[in-house]
């Protein structure tokens, strides 16, 4: 009886800590409280448990570290386990290298794990494709060489693995004009003909979904770290014919700031990852997760500040929170109220930071930590920020990336201790920068 209720509070106090919601944007921590690592990254399933690979970019810079392995039962709850490939110097693999978008597939013909890699010089003039092999699914894995695919360019890429086992090399060819899907030998090891070419399509970090015997290919356009609206086509085959290009969210948002690096399936829908990247600040680069939903009847990101997924029903579901207006909010200093038709209610508070302050007031809380997500907008090229005290307490410091105008609208998380009942929320206190224009805030009931 007692040691069953020492178990049973241990895995009380567990489910306790762990995380239950995805929350796009997020600093996203890994068991042990540390940032994931494993940008521009690719799921491999094995028996239930998912496995995150991608770069460490924790040095801040594209210069190659490791490739990081993290495993989940959940989606949501990820533990580092060891790096699954390492500089070898000398090689094309060394740290004054680049290796970028590791993917993996298990190929059960040798029983044998194989990553393959965007593998460069630091100037990324090499353009090529590097692979290397394990036993298990972290490894760490053995190089074995790195080559430019039928002799021609390889840029950002992905893999595709179809439901017959047949495997292939999605990439950006040809100084990133001609998209290219390539078939892999039966090992895994190599290419062997190529199946389809997208001639000047010019895109990149691409992820194949097959539904109801229709694939679907997911990919960016090419402007660096810079978003842009991520592009959705489709096929009978991966030969073609596939469609012309159509957006997977409305253009103006640019994918919700994020590029495209692995799409999941999810029951009759799909998980799109993607990357936030901030080159100035590289490890500092977030994920955005997002439901691809096909209920339009074509597939579309739907916006979620919080999500979670029933990984048993294939299903996702969106969280809904409290809106509290940033325009009914008490003003100080130098802010403003402006209108615009694309803020909620047609207005939102401008000239915030650098003097100008807004207070929300009587903001419920549970007093357990809990997400609240900013809408703003940030009509400068690069990324503005705003600070955040709760009942007048300390200021946390919350990013705002560029909105690409000053009518896009997107949302940022913050982790906020509010007490149970009334709260204050003061935004723009304590900066000398001017703050994006906030439109609302969304209070969720869960942290
Ligand atoms: C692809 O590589 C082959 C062999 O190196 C070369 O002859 C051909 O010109 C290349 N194609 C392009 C479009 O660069
Ligand atoms: C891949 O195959 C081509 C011939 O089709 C060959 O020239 C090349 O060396 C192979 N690369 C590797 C890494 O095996
Ligand atoms: C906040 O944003 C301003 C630009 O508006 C920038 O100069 C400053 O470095 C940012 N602060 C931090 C800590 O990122």
């Amino acid at each position: 009886m007692f040691p069953l209720l020492l178990a049973v509070i241990a895995s009380l106090v567990l489910l306790v800590r762990a995380e239950s919601v995805i929350v796009p944007g997020a600093t996203w921590t890994d068991t042990s409280g540390n940032a994931i690592q494993a940008h521009g990254g690719g799921i491999l399933k094995v028996g239930s448990t998912y496995y995150w690979f991608g770069e460490d970019k924790a040095a801040n810079s594209a210069l190659f570290s490791a490739v990081a392995c993290y495993s989940s039962s959940d989606l949501v709850n990820w533990a580092r386990q060891n790096d699954a490939l390492t500089p070898v110097s000398g090689t094309m693999i060394s740290s004054s290298d680049i290796v970028e978008r590791p993917k993996v597939l298990y190929n059960s013909e040798n029983e044998e794990y194989v990553m393959w890699f965007h593998s460069d010089t630091s100037n990324y003039g090499a353009a090529m494709v590097g692979v290397a092999t394990a036993s298990s699914p972290c490894g760490p894995y053995s190089y074995k060489a790195s080559w430019k695919p039928l002799g021609n360019d390889s840029r950002d890429m992905g893999l595709y693995q179809d439901d017959d086992g047949t495997a292939y090399l999605l990439y950006a060819s040809d100084n990133n004009q001609n998209f290219k899907i390539t078939q892999l030998d039966s090992n895994y090891y190599n290419v062997t003909t190529q199946v389809a070419q997208l001639t000047g399509a010019t895109l990149e970090a691409p992820g194949i979904v097959k539904r109801d015997g229709v694939y679907y290919l997911f990919a960016s356009h090419t402007s660096g770290w810079a978003p842009n609206p991520n592009k959705w086509f489709s096929a009978p085959s991966l030969s073609g014919t596939w469609t012309s290009q159509a957006d997977i969210a409305p253009e103006p948002v640019r994918t919700y700031f994020s590029q495209n690096n692995y799409d999941l399936p999810l029951g009759s829908d799909a998980i799109y990852m993607g990357d936030r990247w901030r080159p100035a600040l590289l490890g500092s680069s977030r994920y955005i997760w997002l439901p691809l939903s096909w209920s339009s009847g074509s597939p579309q990101l739907v916006w979620a500040d919080v999500w979670s997924v029933d990984l048993a029903a294939g299903t996702y579901s969106v969280a809904s929170g409290t809106t509290y207006e940033a325009e009914s909010g008490t003003r100080g200093g130098s802010s403003t109220v402006i209108s615009n038709s694309a803020f909620s209610g047609g207005e939102a508070v401008g000239y915030l930071g650098d003097g100008g302050t807004v207070t929300i007031n009587n903001v419920q809380g549970n007093g357990n930590g809990q997400w609240v997500s900013l809408y703003y907008a940030n009509g400068d090229s690069t990324w503005r920020n705003v600070t955040v005290s709760v009942n007048g307490g300390a200021t946390t410091l919350v990013d705002q990336p560029d909105t690409g105008g000053g009518s896009v609208v997107l949302s940022v998380p913050v982790k906020l201790n509010l007490r149970s009942g009334s709260n204050t929320i003061t935004f723009g206190s304590n900066q000398n920068n001017y703050a994006g224009d906030l439109d609302k805030i969304i209070v969720y009931n869960v942290g």
